[in-house]
């Protein structure tokens, strides 16, 4: 729906789709089957000036939203979901910064990031610590004028590529998640190092990491906003922030899928007529295409909300990302029954939009996660949304009485 975008939104939108189509589309089965990382790609993303638009003007960004950013992320996923997803993740690492750091640390770290000439990570999760992030155990202790951080991060996707990690620890470990801080983290720094590489099902071309701190010393100025304490509570925003484009990635590859799909299906025949004159096939297609365009309305919504400066977007942004990876999900997995049995093989570019999807409904919180949040805040909005009803329960046991209260005759 192209009349609801600005011109601003379009440009973003378009010139994305052309590095999609350039550069990424010829590349990506090669990306998957590699494991390789697409520094030509990154390349085409800084000639076409597409390099961390989301950062401010101030600071060598574009000054774009977080729709923008949406857009581009969709783009790209609709050819590949881990090129989407590499570019995507610099905004989830950038995000801290322009939210909490100081006015120094923001003009050191974001121009080389704005220009795509270094790329960034963002630490959070750890072995134990996934969905309960709170429960982190890396420890960043006061060392006169500095901290050193010892622990182990988990799940660290561009790791293997990014030179500027935001990594949070505790500061403070009798205050639990109140003691944590977050940390800007420099790729040299001694006792800081690369675990292994995760083996993953999908998104193959960015590579996913453990972070290893052993004594590494970091000087105070990394300390993100020069504020200790905080650290739980920006890690929140900032993926309240960074969910819708979790959200774009599954809305573009649940397109990529759609698109093939109804390209074989309008192809590929059987019982003397194309399997999409066939109301079985037709009706699944009408079904992708309509949850596709309602997951799409309702990131841009998220987008555009967190866009207007609202305060509160958690519950937005929890619900874009549930009900876009969800139909990524779907979508996908019929886009593979519609192809059969060639659906099923490697030597068809359907199955990697599958594998690609399903990680959608994980990473950046779990969707159980995304409903924990939405269900939360449905609570501290209840006497808001229903302080005009009254509802009588009437069928209720008295336990007390032993008996049925207000039962029907
Ligand atoms: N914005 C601002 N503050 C927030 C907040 C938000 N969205 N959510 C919580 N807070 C604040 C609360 O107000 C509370 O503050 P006070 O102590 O002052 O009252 C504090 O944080 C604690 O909040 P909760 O009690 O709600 O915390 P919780 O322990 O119950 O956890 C949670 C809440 C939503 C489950 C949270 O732990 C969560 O989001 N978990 C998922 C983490 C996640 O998404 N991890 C993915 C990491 S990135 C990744 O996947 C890898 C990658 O590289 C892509």
């Amino acid at each position: 729906m192209r009349e609801l975008l600005s011109k601003q939104n379009l440009d973003y939108m378009d010139r994305a789709r052309e590095v999609a189509e350039k550069y990424v589309r010829p590349r990506a089965a090669e990306l998957d089957r590699t494991a390789e990382y697409g520094w030509d790609i990154l390349e085409a993303l800084k000639k076409y000036e597409l390099t961390g638009i989301w950062i401010p003007k101030e600071y060598g960004g574009h000054g774009a939203g977080v729709l923008d950013l949406c857009l581009v992320v969709e783009q790209l996923s609709r050819a590949c979901g881990g090129v989407g997803v590499a570019y995507a993740v610099n905004a989830l690492g950038s995000f801290p910064i322009m939210l909490n750091a100081t006015e120094e640390q923001k003009q050191k770290y974001l121009p080389p990031i704005a220009t795509g000439e270094k790329l960034i990570a963002f630490g959070l999760s750890e072995k134990a610590s996934g969905s309960d992030a709170g429960s982190l155990r890396t420890t960043a202790l006061k060392d006169g004028d500095g901290y050193v951080i010892n622990g182990e991060k988990k799940w660290n996707t561009n790791g293997g590529q990014a030179s500027i990690f935001t990594v949070y620890a505790l500061t403070d470990p009798s205050r639990g998640m109140r003691g944590i801080s977050g940390f800007i983290v420099e790729k040299d720094t001694p006792g800081f190092r690369l675990g292994k590489r995760e083996d993953t099902m999908g998104i193959r071309t960015v590579s996913v990491h453990e972070l290893h701190f052993e004594n590494c010393r970091v000087p105070k100025s990394a300390l993100l906003g020069g504020r200790a304490g905080d650290g739980f509570k920006n890690s929140m925003m900032t993926l309240d922030r960074a969910r819708p484009g979790v959200a774009a990635q599954a809305v573009g590859l649940a397109q990529g899928a759609f698109e093939w799909a109804l390209r074989y299906s309008s192809e590929r025949k059987q019982f003397g007529q194309t399997v999409m004159s066939h109301q079985a096939i037709q009706f699944m297609l009408a079904d992708m295409a309509t949850q596709i365009e309602a997951a799409r309305q309702l990131v841009y919504t998220a987008a555009r909300v967190i866009d207007s400066g609202a305060k509160n977007v958690n519950k937005i942004a929890a619900m874009c990302k549930v009900f876009a990876t969800d139909t990524a999900m779907k979508v996908t997995t019929d886009a593979v029954q519609i192809f059969g049995g060639y659906g099923y093989c490697r030597d068809y570019p359907i199955e990697k939009y599958m594998r690609d999807a399903k990680i959608t409904q994980i990473y950046e919180g779990t969707n159980q996660v995304q409903r924990m949040v939405i269900g939360r805040a449905l609570t501290r909005e209840l006497s808001e949304l229903t302080a005009n009803l009254e509802v009588k329960v009437e069928h209720f046991a008295d336990e007390a009485a032993g008996e049925l209260v207000g039962a029907p005759e």
